[in-house]
């Protein structure tokens, strides 16, 4: 009986070392194991054996069990960590969902940058405002009409003796004294003031609530010449190499001359299309800053001169990514299938 079981057990050490798959390990288990396996049927021939044989063989049929068992588990794994899995690394990978800067915040960081580079300081100045740095150092004379066209939110709160009434921003241009004043009135200036600006409109083109970027540069011997250059070194760094501005004559109280600034259509690149009809497309005013605006900053107009211009960020930059946008509101929007094509 003994002989019967350690050859039993190691035809299958034998058998078990010549294995080469899984299947086949599974065959040797049933021819040792299962229910009329070697194993199995000689175990059933222990109730045959004398009592002193019995508690012997016992051990033995026991400890050969446990060996072999063993010996099972360690094949099977070596096998199965030879399994090949089949791979097919052309197949497209599963996207998962990833968040992004809102559009805004590109623009606003890039039109930043952009101006960093030629020298411009980012200012922030306060969203609620006195009119005096709105309008009234700006050369608005008071009621003047000339403010209706920013349609401004007031405050309700009491006026101030020195600055008049609190309001919402409505134009960046109200960084201009603000500057000035931190500046103590002394050039050189370059500034970059990009805010949230309000007011009073809300339709497919306008929010009540957008952005602007103001520049300003203040020196000795400003000029146009200045103001275009800095306007066509934005218009080839932001929107592209062979984009140019143009100048055209406008209003504005607080610069002198004013100007409109257009920019070269990159459909017809200035020949005129459907897009711009004569070649050129609209983005915002400029001028040379008016004396009275200087004089109100505490800088001296007959030594120094400036430019200033100031757009809207949310129209620059859809100009500039070709968008489409049916209904300006829908960038504030926080709809996921409109986000995620920003
Ligand atoms: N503040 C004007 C607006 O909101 C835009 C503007 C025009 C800014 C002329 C300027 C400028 O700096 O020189 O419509």
């Amino acid at each position: 009986m003994r002989e019967l079981v350690n050859n039993i057990k190691n035809q299958a050490i034998a058998s078990l070392s010549d294995a080469s798959s899984l299947s086949e390990l599974e065959i040797l288990r049933i021819d040792i194991f299962g229910r009329s396996g070697k194993f199995t049927l000689a175990s059933k021939e222990l109730k045959n054996l004398k009592p002193e044989e019995k508690k012997e063989i016992g051990i033995l049929i026991n400890e050969t069990k446990n060996t072999l068992e063993t010996l099972f588990i360690e094949k099977k794994n070596e096998l199965e960590s030879n399994v090949r899995v089949w791979f097919d690394p052309t197949i497209p990978a599963i996207k998962r969902p990833q968040g992004r800067l809102h559009m805004i915040t590109r623009a606003i960081d890039e039109i930043s940058s952009v101006f960093e580079k030629i020298g411009f300081t980012r200012t922030r100045y306060p969203e609620v405002e006195w009119d005096y740095y709105a309008f009234g150092a700006l050369n608005f004379p008071k009621n003047h009409p000339a403010r209706d066209d920013w349609e401004t939110f007031f405050i309700d709160e009491k006026d101030s003796p020195k600055y008049g009434p609190m309001l919402l921003t409505p134009h960046t241009s109200s960084g201009q004294i603000r500057e000035m004043e931190r500046l103590k009135g002394k050039p050189p200036i370059r500034m970059i003031n990009l805010a949230k600006t309000y007011r009073r409109q809300s339709d497919a083109s306008h929010i009540p609530m957008f952005h602007q970027f103001e520049g300003m540069v203040v020196d000795k011997d400003i000029s146009v010449v200045n103001l275009k250059g800095t306007l066509d070194y934005f218009a080839s760094n932001f929107f592209g190499k062979e984009r140019v501005t143009r100048l055209r004559p406008y209003h504005f109280q607080f610069t002198e001359p004013s100007f409109e600034v257009d920019i070269s259509c990159n459909v017809c690149k200035g020949s005129g299309c459907k897009l711009c009809k004569e070649g050129w497309l609209e983005l915002g005013g400029a001028g040379m800053i008016h004396p009275n605006v200087l004089k109100a900053g505490g800088i001296d107009p007959n030594v120094y001169s400036g430019f200033a211009f100031g757009w809207g960020v949310e129209r620059t930059y859809m100009m500039k990514e070709g968008l489409a946008v049916p209904d300006i509101r829908l960038l504030y929007s926080s709809d996921l299938r409109v986000l995620s094509q920003l």
